[in-house]
C-alpha cells in the first residue's frame, strides 16, 4: 500500500530556516519577513543577526517578535575573530538560506566558503557594474541612462558570485543620490523576495559557478526585469 503521509506532508514538516544578516535601516529584510509571515515565502525566518547595535532594524525586527543577535564588530580585535562568531551564531539558528539584506562587512573566505551556494545578497547596481560603495553616485558621474540593482550568490569574491535576478530603472534628468537610491530600493523590494522564494521551494540553486533557475542556467545578468 502507498504510504500517503509522505506525499501529504502534515503541518510538521519543517520549513525551510532563513537567517537574515542586516546593518541597517532593515527595509529588505521587512519585505522578506512580511512575505514569509503573509505565506507568499514558505519559510521560517529562523533569525536576525546585526552587527550594528544601534541600526534601526534591530528595533523593526524585535517589534515583529523575531529572534534578534547583534554582535557589535567593534569587540573584535581582527575581521576573522568576527566572523568565527559570526558564523556561531548563524549556525545556532541552523539556516537552510542565508540572506545578507545591507549587512555592511566583507566576509572572509572562509565565512563564504562555508555557506556557499545557500547565501544571497543584494548589491544596488546592475552587476558586475559598480562592484563596493557608493554605487548611486557612481552611476549618476557616469551619465548612465539606467541603474539598477541584482540579488546574487555569494562567492568569495566581494559583488562577484552568480547573478540571480536584476530589475533596472531609468536614471531621470536631475536625480539626486538620493531619488536615484528610493526609485531602485523599490525594485528591491519587490525582488529580493522573488529570489528568496525561488530558493526556499528547491528552483533556484548554485551549481559549478553558476545560478540555476528550474534547471537551467540563468544568463551572465540574471533574470532580468524592467523597473
Ligand atoms: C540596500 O539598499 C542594499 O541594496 C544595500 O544596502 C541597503 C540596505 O537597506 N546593500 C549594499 O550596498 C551591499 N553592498 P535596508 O537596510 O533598508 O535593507
Amino acid at each position: 500500500m502507498n504510504d500517503v503521509t509522505s506525499r501529504y506532508p502534515t503541518e510538521d514538516v519543517e520549513k525551510p530556516r532563513i537567517v537574515i544578516l542586516i546593518s541597517g535601516s532593515g527595509s529588505n529584510m521587512l519585505t522578506i519577513v512580511d512575505q514569509v509571515t503573509n505565506g507568499t515565502i514558505d519559510a521560517e525566518v529562523a533569525g536576525i543577526i546585526c552587527n550594528e547595535p544601534e541600526a534601526a532594524g534591530v528595533q523593526k525586527a524585535r517589534d515583529r517578535d523575531l529572534d534578534v543577535s547583534v554582535i557589535d564588530h567593534r569587540g573584535f580585535t581582527s575581521r576573522e575573530e568576527f566572523d568565527i562568531a559570526l558564523m556561531r551564531t548563524v549556525d545556532d539558528y541552523q539556516p537552510d538560506l542565508v540572506v545578507l539584506a545591507g549587512f555592511m562587512r566583507i566576509l572572509t573566505p572562509d565565512f563564504v566558503r562555508r555557506y556557499e551556494g545557500r547565501m544571497l545578497n543584494i548589491h544596488p547596481s546592475l552587476l558586475p557594474k559598480y562592484q563596493g560603495l557608493h554605487t548611486h553616485r557612481r552611476a549618476l558621474e557616469a551619465g548612465d541612462e539606467t541603474h539598477g540593482v541584482t540579488v546574487h550568490f555569494v562567492t568569495e569574491v566581494l559583488d562577484n558570485g552568480p547573478n540571480v535576478v536584476q530589475a533596472v530603472v531609468p536614471v531621470l534628468d536631475g536625480d539626486t543620490e538620493d531619488t536615484l537610491r528610493k526609485r531602485v530600493q523599490i525594485q528591491e523590494h519587490i525582488i529580493y523576495p522573488i529570489a528568496v522564494k525561488w530558493f526556499v521551494e528547491g528552483r533556484l540553486e548554485m551549481i559549478s559557478g553558476h545560478a540555476m533557475f528550474d534547471g537551467t542556467a540563468l544568463p551572465s545578468t540574471g533574470v532580468k526585469l524592467q523597473g
